[in-house]
């Protein structure tokens, strides 16, 4: 076991050598200001495709001004857990996000990762069992060494398999009370979409399963009042729990636990390890995620959305006529180029780094071993106006995956056989 997590640290380490070396990753950018859309680097200024800021609101005049009012009336820092006491600031913000979710109580956390450690110990008692989607974010599977120590059994599902979950919740429901299914509404680097209309049908088969849901990604984008892919789009489920984070779309920083009933909620707020044991949501973050809350719930939101619609068609078509695949057909604003080794990624990144272009270069842990590739996310604003841009950028793109795949024919024929396999499984599960 010590010499199995060794070995994957130095893995890990080796991927961040090899980025690092590349000029891709590790990097400081040098700006004095930020603008939301560009980075300077060492090697130049570049147009940045790594922000998960979908909607470019952490550059907005509003959310800044609730900053730095927040901060003026209650200080940088207030260094009291919320065990013992919450700036006002705390009820606004909930009032204004249960309003965002369809009226379902939520519980304000300062990041998505420690909602889910808070949560997910209360939620799961010691006769439960936890199913994960393989794919399911680190820091939902970083919280199951926990679980399994006080004995809960806890097992992988293949990625979106809700047919396997489904033979494996009926075998679990008979010997626990109940089964927890982990899983992320919007997978981060291929931005594919978990098949919710099928997991919504199996809650319904299924009266043990309960679903917990990080849908980090799906935030601001999506659905009414940007509440996410499961929210925006459905009524929270009653054997649901949505963990929402506000790190991304939203602008602001944090999270929040949405639960199907508010005894529930008062349970992980006062039972949750960070929720008594760290700081809380800071001042600055709490200003800024009411300012977004109420733009959220403004008809300001469907115009940024489909701002950003726009742009993703525009360059999902230039893509697609220059034979460009990615490895998901998703409607959420990531695109993920696969071209199998971490030194193709790392080379291929560098090259579109060097043509003006920051993206993501993505390799095990992050994706699995053998698939790494080339992550864009996409923004609202134009980077430039009109077309130019956009088809600049899918030149360089096609360009720079051609060059990356070439190395070897076996791998190139590899990688479209793996995209056409994952798409057709995506698909016969839509
Ligand atoms: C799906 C998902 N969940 C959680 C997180 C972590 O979020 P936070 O920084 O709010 O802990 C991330 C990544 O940043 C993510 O992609």
């Amino acid at each position: 076991m010590k010499a199995a997590s060794n070995q994957r640290i130095a893995e890990v380490a080796a991927t961040a050598e090899l980025l690092s070396g590349a000029g891709v990753a590790h990097l400081r950018a040098c700006d004095r200001r930020l603008d939301g859309r560009h980075l300077e680097l060492t090697t130049g200024r570049v147009v940045h495709f790594g922000s998960c800021s979908y909607l470019g609101l952490e550059m907005d005049e509003r959310l800044k001004r609730g900053a730095c009012e927040a901060i003026e009336r209650f200080g940088v820092v207030f260094s009291s857990s919320r065990a013992y006491v919450s700036v006002p600031l705390f009820a606004e913000l909930e009032e204004l996000l249960v309003r965002v979710v369809g009226g379902f109580p939520v519980v304000v956390a300062p990041s998505t990762s420690l909602a889910h450690q808070a949560a997910l110990p209360v939620l799961v008692d010691d006769g439960d069992a936890v199913c994960f989607d393989f794919f399911a974010h680190t820091s939902l599977q970083a919280v199951l060494p926990a679980l399994a120590a006080r004995g809960v059994h806890c097992e992988p599902i293949p990625h979106d398999r809700l047919d396997v979950l489904e033979r494996r919740a009926k075998r679990l429901a008979a010997t626990h009370r109940r089964v927890f299914y982990l899983c992320d509404g919007v997978y981060s680097m291929h931005g594919d979409v978990a098949a919710l209309d099928e997991l919504y049908a199996l809650l319904e088969r299924q009266p043990a399963l309960f679903a917990y849901i990080d849908d980090a990604h799906g935030v601001g984008w999506a659905g009414r009042h940007g509440a996410g892919v499961v929210l925006g789009e459905r009524r929270l489920h009653e054997r649901m729990i949505v963990a929402l984070g506000f790190s991304k779309s939203f602008g602001a920083g944090g999270a929040a636990l949405v639960v199907p009933d508010a005894e529930l909620g008062r349970r992980i707020f006062a039972c949750g390890g960070p929720m008594i044991f760290s700081g809380p949501l800071q001042p600055a973050q709490l200003g800024a995620g009411i300012a977004s809350a109420r733009i959220h719930l403004s008809p300001e939101l469907t115009v940024l959305q489909g701002r950003l619609r726009a742009r993703m068609e525009l360059f999902d078509g230039l893509a697609a006529a220059l034979g460009v695949e990615f490895s998901a057909r998703t409607r959420a604003p990531i695109r993920f180029v696969e071209v199998g080794s971490n030194e193709r990624a790392a080379a291929m990144a560098r090259s579109l780094l060097d043509a003006g272009y920051f993206v993501n270069a993505s390799a095990f842990p992050a994706v699995p071993r053998g698939h790494a590739g080339i992550r864009l996310i996409a923004q609202r604003e134009p980077h430039a106006r009109g077309r130019a841009e956009p088809r600049a950028r899918a030149r360089a793109l096609s360009r720079q995956r051609r060059r990356a795949l070439a190395a070897d024919a076996t791998d190139r024929r590899r990688v479209r056989r793996l995209n056409a396999e994952a798409r057709r499984r995506r698909a016969a599960l839509r």
